[in-house]
């Protein structure tokens, strides 16, 4: 599939969207300060799949974060997206199916899932503007 751009200025501070590349979901989201701020509070010896927050997102660019949408556990849909939703414990995504909990960085903090949510390829090449791919 070819690479795609996307505008993140209509994804407004703590809400995410959704879209697909390449077939495959994709999850982009606008955090919060106080989102940011836990991520990076995070003793990263005491995660499953130990990653820094740094290492997952861009530099500069720390407010927005994208990630596969699947549950690294059987492939549901985490819920986290829509205002309203249920987050989880550590203010990320939640995964109905058997009780997963990513944290605002997309990591496994609780529950059956093995890895974290993957970060796709992409790069920014404008201040709110992303090319995946
Ligand atoms: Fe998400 Fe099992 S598929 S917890």
């Amino acid at each position: 599939g070819a690479p795609i751009d996307l505008d993140l200025t209509p994804i407004a501070e703590g809400q995410a969207i959704k879209l697909f590349w390449r077939g495959k979901l994709i999850f982009v989201r606008h955090r919060t300060k106080k989102e940011i701020e836990e991520a990076r509070a995070v003793d990263v010896a005491t995660l499953k799949d130990p990653q820094t927050d740094a290492q997952r997102v861009k530099a500069g660019h720390d407010q927005f974060l994208v990630v596969y949408g699947n549950c690294t556990h059987l492939g549901c849909v985490p819920l986290g997206n829509a205002p309203g939703d249920p987050k989880g414990d550590f203010d990320g995504w939640f995964c109905p199916c058997h009780g997963s909990h990513y944290d605002s960085s997309g990591r496994i903090r609780k529950g059956p899932a093995p890895l974290n949510l993957p970060v796709p390829p992409y790069a920014f090449n404008a201040d709110a503007k992303i090319r995946i791919g």
